[in-house]
């Protein structure tokens, strides 16, 4: 079979890269004529551990190639891939329009029969429209449409990792041979028969993947339910962040102890600064506005963004109170992107921060391992550092705000030195506040003395 992945996007690059990886032959389309010419360069334009690796030896052995001509690679393709972006529109729904018009180029250019499968995220209804608009383009032809949804659950930083070793494969069919098409195609990693680029072949032991057979409007509502479960647990752990720091509790301990009875579990409950990304902020106002349009009022989720949201000023407040006036202080700003090992700035929290305090007059130098080049483009107002050092010299206040190692080894002592004044105040919690107390650092985190 061959593939085609429309859209090369953070997760179409991943999935075309990690199906070619697997043994198959891809093709991989987009409509941004740059994106392609540099990829055919050997440029790959995110930064995802392990892409570049990956793709380099999948170009080498032929197995995948780039195209802006949708047409010749729809046309090659016997199962199509859509990748593209559905962000949000203004009312918190989802727009489709890049679906909608995917799905008339499928219908136009094809010739045979295909199976069509969605990976964007799309609110639950979309594989039955997209159904309907592969019929009513393709203008008569005999060419039969099947449609799929296979929902990604792949977390920027470690995409690769997860496609490689997912907990489970979601298919959303309306036909036993669609089901079929897609175990064939993840049988080298639901049986782990391929050689796996991370480990060098050699996995170490763990559980086989779950292959789910659902209908089409589940698997659609799996990917949002879970994305929106986890973000729940992220308020969550954050209000409970708030209450310690009101009654004198600590929420690391309460969380990790939550976290132990499986029920509860012990990942998502880390609290800080809140979720950034294009995955939880724009599904959990798609899944509040899917369940409002059916006459669902998903209350909690709602709590869930506006806690969200609040974090921000929950966090300026710490730094107001700290560092009491804002105007001429600099301040070091450690993190750009939403979280580590991405370069991947939208809904950054600390773009927002950053935002504000060059608004009250802050002087902002910053430090972030991949996301400068990204985040320049839009805040020229701001002074970059590669060393994270470089960003500290002279600074009133050190601002935490992603979790990447290079901070959180950061050496303390020096980095005090350096600085105007020894005040950090950390989004993240990565720090002892012990330790950094006894560094002589005035310290404030999250929930935690
Ligand atoms: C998330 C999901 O984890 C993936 O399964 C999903 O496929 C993806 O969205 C998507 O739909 O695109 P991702 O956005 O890459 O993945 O990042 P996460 O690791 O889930 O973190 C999301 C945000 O939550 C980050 O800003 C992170 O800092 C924050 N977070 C995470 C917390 O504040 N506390 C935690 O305990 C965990």
């Amino acid at each position: 079979m061959h593939l085609c992945v429309i859209g090369c996007g953070n997760v179409g690059l991943v999935t075309g890269a990690c199906l070619a990886a697997a043994g198959h032959e891809v093709s991989c389309v987009d409509i941004d004529n740059e994106r392609i010419a540099r990829l055919n360069a050997g440029i790959v334009p995110i930064f995802e551990p392990h892409l570049d690796d990956i793709l380099a030896s999948a170009r080498k052995g032929g197995r995948i190639s780039y195209t802006a001509d949708a047409g010749e690679a729809i046309r090659a393709g016997d199962v199509i891939f859509i990748c593209v972006g559905t962000p949000p529109k203004d009312s918190g729904e989802a727009d489709l329009s890049a679906i909608e018009h995917v799905a008339r180029q499928i219908a136009e250019e094809a010739r045979s029969a295909k199976l069509v499968v969605e990976k964007s995220t799309v609110p639950a209804g979309t594989g039955l429209m997209l159904q309907r608009a592969l019929t009513a383009y393709s203008r008569g032809s005999k060419n039969f449409f099947r449609v799929a949804s296979n929902p990604e659950f792949l977390r920027e930083g470690t995409a690769v990792e997860d496609f490689f070793h997912p907990d489970r494969i979601v298919v959303g069919v309306e036909d036993e041979a669609a089901a079929a098409d897609l175990r064939e195609i993840y049988r080298p990693i639901l049986e782990r028969r391929f050689h796996c680029p991370l480990h060098n072949g050699v996995c170490p032991p763990g559980h086989n993947a779950a292959f789910l057979v659902t209908t089409l409007n589940s698997a659609e509502l799996i990917k949002h339910a879970a994305n929106s479960f986890l973000a729940l647990k992220i308020s969550y752990a954050n209000v409970i962040a708030d209450l310690c720091e009101k009654i004198g509790a600590n929420v690391e301990e309460v969380t990790h102890a939550m976290g132990l009875d499986p029920r509860i579990g012990t990942q998502f409950l880390r609290a800080g600064l809140g979720f950034g990304g294009f995955g939880f902020p724009k599904d959990v106002q798609a899944f509040i506005h899917l369940a409002g349009s059916v006459g669902v009022d998903f209350d909690i989720l709602k709590a869930t963004e506006r806690v969200n949201k609040q974090r921000i000023d929950v966090f300026l407040e710490k730094v107001r109170k700290a560092l009491w006036v804002i105007k001429g202080k600099q301040v070091a700003v450690l993190g750009l992107a939403f979280k580590a090992k991405t370069d991947d700035i939208r809904s950054a929290p600390a773009l927002e921060v950053v935002k504000r305090l060059l608004e009250e007059g802050a002087i902002v130098h910053a430090s972030d391992p991949e996301a400068i080049p990204r985040t320049k483009a839009l805040l020229p107002e701001v002074t970059y550092h590669d060393d994270p050092y470089e960003a500290l010299k002279g600074a009133d206040a050190a601002l935490v705000f992603t979790e990447s190692d290079i901070f959180r080894t950061l050496n303390w002592e020096r980095a005090k030195s350096l600085m105007a004044r020894g005040l950090v105040i950390d989004g993240r919690n990565l720090y002892s506040p012990q330790k950094m107390r006894e560094l002589g650092l005035e310290y404030y985190s999250f929930g935690r003395e």
